[in-house]
Parts: structure tokens; sequence; C-alpha cells
């Protein structure tokens, strides 16, 4: 897309635990980006309670906002969009963003761009460098297990997902088992770094052909392996039990990811969602990547993989490029579908 201006948006993000804003331009540099977490008040309860986010939300938005704005030292006639998430997410706090994004919106009469959350984890990774299609985006996130094939900018084919848990879920459940705090993914990761691959636990395959996945089994085998061994009073290795399922989720996420980057002819391959913070997954990526010799791969830093705005302000540069518009009556949507525009 060619840009003859400076295309400078502001973007707002809101779907879960963290309250973000950034300031994006051209898509591709950040101008800033403020997150402010709320996972220490959802520690407690070993997950996010919903209530809760949706208050923390309301607290920290507004100064979120002026951190960010004061940050990018930007003035509102400089802003050519308003972008948002959309969805999906949980309704109360998808609404918190949203309604400040409209209102602000409204008051400085600027174009306001609804993106769906994953396209932000998506275009995360054109903050690190340009994307070159075709490409494929392996989405490991709390929410999402997915191998979507982009032909070009903002065309989303999803070729497989989960059947079942998505793949930070999984972790999040395991970790909890090996009564590691909220969330567990990164705990389950340095452990796992620490151990080996002792315990015998499946690799859920599905089909030959099929790009889906199922992680619920490989939980429930974890869960049961923790469960047996204190029924005969036997000692948990935690580390090498972090080690083991790590080795396999990541044994399926790179075989089926490579295999699709193969039957798909991508150039590059890109990785999107907090999962790919995981240090087990990026290793095992680089090195099959390294191996085929054949294919791009990027994956965002650590602070671009987790939850944040400058990624829904990358994705809604691109949508406002293609010229969606969202309006006033713009609702959260909970179980929003990704879209190709
Ligand atoms: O993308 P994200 O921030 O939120 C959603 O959109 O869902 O992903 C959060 C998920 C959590 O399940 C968390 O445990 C997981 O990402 N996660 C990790 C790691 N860092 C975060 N999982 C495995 N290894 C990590 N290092
Ligand atoms: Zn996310």
């Amino acid at each position: 897309m060619v840009m003859d201006k400076d295309i400078i948006v502001l973007a707002v993000e809101s779907s879960c635990d963290e309250t973000s804003v950034a300031v994006i331009k051209n898509g591709i540099e950040i101008l800033s980006n403020v997150v402010s977490s709320q996972i220490e008040s959802h520690k407690r309860f070993g997950g996010v309670v919903p209530e809760v986010a949706s208050r923390h939300h309301v607290e920290n938005v507004t100064m979120v906002f002026e951190e960010a704005l004061l940050k990018a030292n930007i003035d509102w006639k400089d802003i050519d969009a308003i972008t948002v998430t959309e969805g999906p997410g949980l309704i109360g706090s998808l609404l918190i963003g949203i309604n400040a994004a409209k209102a602000l919106a409204f008051a400085h009469d600027i174009p306001l761009v609804g993106v769906h959350h994953i396209a932000g984890h998506i275009y995360a990774n054109q903050l690190v460098e340009p994307l070159q299609f075709p490409l494929l985006a392996l989405v490991v996130s709390g929410g999402h297990t997915e191998l979507v094939y982009m032909e070009d900018h903002y065309q989303f084919k999803v070729i497989g997902e989960t059947l079942d848990d998505a793949v930070g879920e999984a972790y999040d459940k395991v970790a909890r088992t090996l009564k590691l705090p909220y969330p567990g993914g990164p705990h389950i990761d340095r452990l796992a770094a620490l151990g080996e691959d002792t315990y015998k636990l499946p690799r859920v395959w599905l089909d030959k052909d099929s790009y889906d996945f199922s992680f619920s089994g490989l939980k429930s085998a974890v869960i049961n392996t923790v469960h047996n061994a204190k029924q005969r009073g036997e000692e948990i290795i935690p580390e090498n039990l972090a080690a083991s399922f790590q080795a396999s989720v990541v044994e399926v996420l790179v075989e089926k990811t490579m295999r699709a980057a193969k039957e798909f002819h991508v150039k590059q391959i890109i990785v999107a969602g907090g999962v790919s913070a995981n240090k087990g997954l990026r290793h095992a990526l680089e090195n099959a990547v390294k191996a085929q010799g054949q294919f791009k791969l990027t994956i965002p830093p650590l602070s671009l993989c987790t939850d944040n705005a400058a990624m829904i302000g990358a994705a809604g540069t691109q949508a406002y490029l293609r010229g969606h518009r969202s309006n006033m009556e713009m609702n959260g949507q909970s179980g929003m579908e990704l879209k190709s525009i």
C-alpha cells in the first residue's frame, strides 16, 4: 500500500487483563506503547476475574491514554484514525477500551477502526520487519491456536485450529496442576529449561494431513501423571514434567507449521500471541527453519508477544488504509471471527 503522507494512529487494547494505548506511525514505528498489566490483581484468584478486569480497565484507561499521548508527543490534529480491539475477548473489558475510543473519535472527529485481536497479534510482526507474502502465521495465545495463511495484507485464511483447548490455556492448566502462579506459561517455560523429557506424554497429530490441533488430551495426561504419582506416594519432578509437556506441545506445533509452510509455498513464517514468548518454541522453530533453509522466520520480541496496543495500531493502520471504518454503533464482540478486508 502506497502512503504519500505519514499515517498516525492511536490504538487501544483492553480485551483481557492489560490496558494499553499506543501511537503508531505508518503501521511500523512505535511512537509510544503504554501497557498497564493487572496480572498482580488476578494472581491470587489463579486466573482473570472478568469483573475485576473491567474495574481495573475503568480505573486505568484515562491515565494510560494520557501517558501514551505524552510519550508520543503528538497533537490530536496529527491523528488519522483511532483503532481499538473490537473482539474477541471479555465483553466487559472490551467495552471499556471501545467506549473510550468512541468518545475520543467523536470528540475530535477522527475515523474509528475496529480491529480483531488476533489480527493485532499477527501484525505485531510488522513492527519488527516488513511482512513478505504469502506467509504463514502460527497463532498461539491464551484463547487461540491457529495456522493462518495470508496471501496479502489482511487476507486471512485459517487452515488449521485447535479442536479443544488453546495452547496457552493448556499451559495455564498444567501450571495450576503443578501449583505454579498465574499466568503459568512463563513458569512452565522456565522449569522446562531446567528439566528433561522423561515422562512419556502423547503427541496428538490427529489426521495425517490435518493442520488442526488438540491439547486437552495432553493436558489430561499431565494431570493424570500428577494424580497417579500422588496415589502411589511417588515424587513428581516438576522440571521434567514441564520439559515433557513442553516437548510434546513444541514438537506438534513446529511439525505442523513446517509442513504447512512447505505445502503452501510461503516466503515467511511469523509467530503471534502470548505463547510466542516461549523459549522452547522459539528455539525449535529457529532450528527447524534453519535446517530447511527456505523460509524467513519472524518472532516478535517478548514485549510485543503478549497483549499490547502497538500491535492493534499496526493492524489498524492496514485496516484503515484498506478503507475499513467503524461507527458509533460499534459494540464489543466477545466471539468475533477473523475476517479479511
Ligand atoms: O496473547 P496473550 O497475551 O493473551 C491472549 O490473547 O490470550 O496470551 C496469554 C497466554 C497465557 O496463556 C500465558 O500463559 C501464555 O500466553 N504465555 C506463555 C509464555 N508467556 C505467556 N506460554 C508459554 N510460555 C511462555 N513463555
Ligand atoms: Zn492476546
